[in-house]
């Protein structure tokens, strides 16, 4: 198929607009909810009422609905179907903050390119990823969907997600258009409570939150969500210099902007529109163009209001313009159905397993391996126990934002035990505990809900873990938070472990038997009190389809984990935010007593994951001593694996500027690179140091800039790294 260019889309969309009634312009910036459970959307779609549907997945369905739109609305322009491929569709992937702890861009886009495939197979034009929001507090639930809290990698990742999602431009066969959310600052919300006001500096906004949405938007990205929350006293979804001026005017975003689901409606509850059409009237002078709805969509009052005089038609016109441009450059005018037979093979495709197996691999992080106690030996324990409310469970495996997943080939971490110690072990899998929220989430409709034990079946289930610790040579445990516990509405006052599982830890611990655990979450959990008594721990995110493969793998020693924190990983709850990227005080020696009753440190650094193998790291050398402004410079190092095992290591780069125009944070990653060695092989590693690197935005000067003086460069594992060089900035 011909791929139709941006101006080429403009002319026939106009063409389109020439002819449409005001109730289809406003119809075609309208999406509607049409989960199977929602009341019928087709005689909406059939007058021209709605442009867009989200949640439909079976290629059935969406042909249903499209036929609707191309053969009974009056101009037969084709829906475009919108859904939340956040980490796959049926092939699940590690859930986005276990992507990002692989530091392996090149993987992540192949990820988001085989979940555009299955989407686009599907019928699906249109993802509701990458979620790019920088996340800083770990109580905040959706921290699991982003790449964590850094601007580097955030950006790194954003950028790696469009073009998989979205290959190298809109319309290319076999992907789908690419939605950064959530413009802007949702991440940033207080104590971590889901929805709540935010409020950012300008600083903040442009040299924290805004990088990965400008790395997404370089990348291509042809839409953008706006957000809910509001911002700096203005809920998001109607801030102009938001989505206009800075978005649009700034950024050169081209794209069309949505709102989340109902966050036009929403500014009635937030007290901030009078009513619907209030509301519809902000949200689209504001720069959104379609209006996501779960119930009835505010711009059905758009017509009125032009009709009355309080909205330009072109105003109207511009939005109908950005969707339709999408539409024509997604070729759905000229290929509107989905080939249903087709959609099966691509669903079911043995690669796109294989990745996740790799994904899932490359994601893990090893936190604690007091005395090399892993990897394991299969079958040195004949009889091992696998013991968890986690351990065999489909749900929590996946991890949330996951729909139509395959739940059958699902392998979880017991599964992926005993497939892998066939015949060399019995291997006896108990949940011991179960974990459910206090607080109920409307979300959890979605999943599956456990039913409640009860106090005699809590107890009988608890007696039977720990028999089978105490009957076994190797208790692997598998802990964490349940998939219902994490992603959106799943904020959490309380990082310890939840539901049981500590007691359930300390029986187990006491049978004296040893012990691993394998931890399963969304976020990092205050595992303090867990460190000193396990001797190792291996962070696994949601690793998906194949995380129980990846994870028997890896404690099996088939595979040396070489993930990294994308976050750094507080003691306890009253350490956070706790991010690194903060800046000096007045007393910078005491940075590690800032609190008078325990260390103010985390217990593991931004960029934190051991190896089975060990790693020398040379002094690095820069090529220049002095930066010239539009210049570069390199500094180069060499890394040997000088263990006994092949593994990975991520070598980053931080940097500091010393004096300048404003404080500058005390750390920043601006570099890493991933590299497999063998034992004794070694590595040259090269990191090209530009102006826009060391450079930021000035809120006082609003623009840009790059103070001349000295820089402090580290390169070493995490950020704690510190093999130092000094650069100067002419
Ligand atoms: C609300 C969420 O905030 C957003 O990220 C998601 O894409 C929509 N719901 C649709 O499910």
């Amino acid at each position: 198929m011909r791929q139709i260019n941006h101006a080429e889309a403009v002319h026939r969309a106009r063409v389109l607009i020439s002819q449409m009634t005001l109730t289809e312009k406003s119809g075609q910036i309208s999406q509607a909810f049409a989960a199977p459970f929602m009341p019928p959307l087709d005689d909406a779609v059939a007058a021209g009422r709605l442009g867009s549907l989200l949640f439909v997945s079976d290629p059935a369905r969406i042909n249903h609905y499209q036929r609707l739109a191309v053969e009974q609305s009056r101009l037969g322009i084709p829906l475009l179907f919108g859904f939340d491929v956040i980490h796959g569709l049926r092939t699940i992937f590690p859930v986005p903050l276990g992507l990002a702890a692989s530091f392996d861009p090149d993987l992540v886009e192949q990820a988001q390119a085989a979940a555009a495939a299955e989407a686009r197979a599907s019928g699906i034009h249109w993802a509701f990823a990458p979620m790019v929001d920088i996340a800083r507090d770990p109580r905040w639930g959706r921290i699991v969907e982003g790449a964590g809290e850094d601007p580097h990698l955030g950006s790194v990742m954003a950028a790696a997600q469009v073009r998989g999602l979205q290959g190298p431009e809109l319309g290319t066969p076999g992907r789908i258009i690419a939605g950064p959310k959530h413009f802007l600052g949702y991440g940033a919300a207080p104590g971590g409570r889901d929805y709540e006001p935010v409020s950012l500096s300008d600083a903040e906004i442009r040299n924290v939150y805004l990088p990965p949405f400008v790395a997404a938007i370089r990348a291509g990205a042809g839409n953008i969500m706006s957000a809910y929350m509001d911002i700096n006293q203005q809920p998001a979804v109607a801030a102009k210099w938001l989505l206009d001026d800075l978005l649009r005017g700034e950024l050169g975003f081209t794209g069309f902007v949505v709102s989340d689901a109902n966050g036009v409606q929403n500014q009635i509850a937030q007290h901030f529109a009078v009513d619907e059409a209030d509301a519809a009237l902000r949200a689209l002078n504001a720069g959104n163009d379609m209006e996501m709805a779960m119930g009835p969509n505010a711009f059905a009052r758009l017509p009125a209001l032009v009709e009355q005089g309080q909205l330009p038609m072109a105003t109207l016109d511009l939005a109908v313009e950005r969707v339709l441009v999408a539409k024509i450059r997604m070729g759905l005018f000229e290929s509107p159905f989905v080939d249903e037979a087709a959609a099966e093979p691509v669903l079911a495709d043995p690669k796109h397993r294989a990745l996740a197996q790799v994904a899932a691999e490359r994601s893990l992080v090893l936190l604690h391996n007091q005395g090399n106690c892993l990897p394991l030996t299969p079958g040195v324990a004949r009889r091992v126990a696998v013991i968890g409310p986690l351990a065999d469970s489909v749900p929590d495996t996946l991890g949330p934002w996951v729909f139509v997943p395959d739940k059958r080939e699902t392998v979880t971490v017991a599964r992926g035990i005993a497939e892998h110690l066939a015949g060399r072990a019995t291997v006896e899998v108990q949940p011991g505990v179960q974990l459910h929220r206090m607080m109920p989430s409307g979300l959890e409709a979605f999943g599956p809900r456990l039913k409640p034990w009860t106090a005699a079946e809590a107890e009988a289930h608890f007696d039977a873990a720990v028999d089978a610790a105490r009957g076994a040579d190797q208790t692997i445990l598998v802990l964490g938070e349940a998939q219902s516990q994490s992603g959106e509405r799943a904020s959490a006052s309380d990082l310890t472990l939840p539901g049981g599982q500590l007691e359930l830890l300390d029986a187990v611990l006491a049978t004296g038997k040893p012990v691993v655990l394998v931890l399963l979450a969304g976020r990092p959990l205050d595992i303090s009190a867990l460190v000193p008594r396990v001797p190792a721990i291996l962070m696994s995110w949601y690793p998906g389809t194949r995380g129980g493969t990846a994870v028997a793998r890896t404690l099996f020693g088939d595979i040396n984990p070489g993930g990294k924190l994308p976050v750094t990983w507080p003691r306890h709850v009253g350490q956070v935010p706790i991010h690194y990227g903060r800046s000096r005080t007045h007393t910078p020696d005491r940075a590690d007593s800032l609190y008078h009753d325990g260390p103010s440190t985390p217990l593991y650094p931004f960029g934190h994951g051991l190896s089975y193998t060990s790693f020398q790291i040379e002094p690095p050398v820069l090529d220049k001593a002095v930066l010239i402004p539009g210049e570069h410079v390199a500094i180069t190092t060499r890394i040997t694996n000088i263990g006994s095992h092949s593994g990975d290591e991520v070598v980053q780069l931080y940097v500091h500027q010393r004096a300048g125009r404003a404080m500058r944070p005390a750390r920043e990653l601006k570099a890493f690179q991933r590299v497999s060695l063998e034992p004794g092989e070694s590595r040259e590693v090269r990191f090209v140091i530009d102006t826009e690197m060391l450079s930021y935005w000035h809120s006082g000067e609003r623009r840009v800039l790059l103070d001349p003086g000295q820089f402090d460069l580290w390169i070493g594992t995490d950020a704690h790294a510190d093999l130092h060089l000094t650069l100067i900035v002419a």
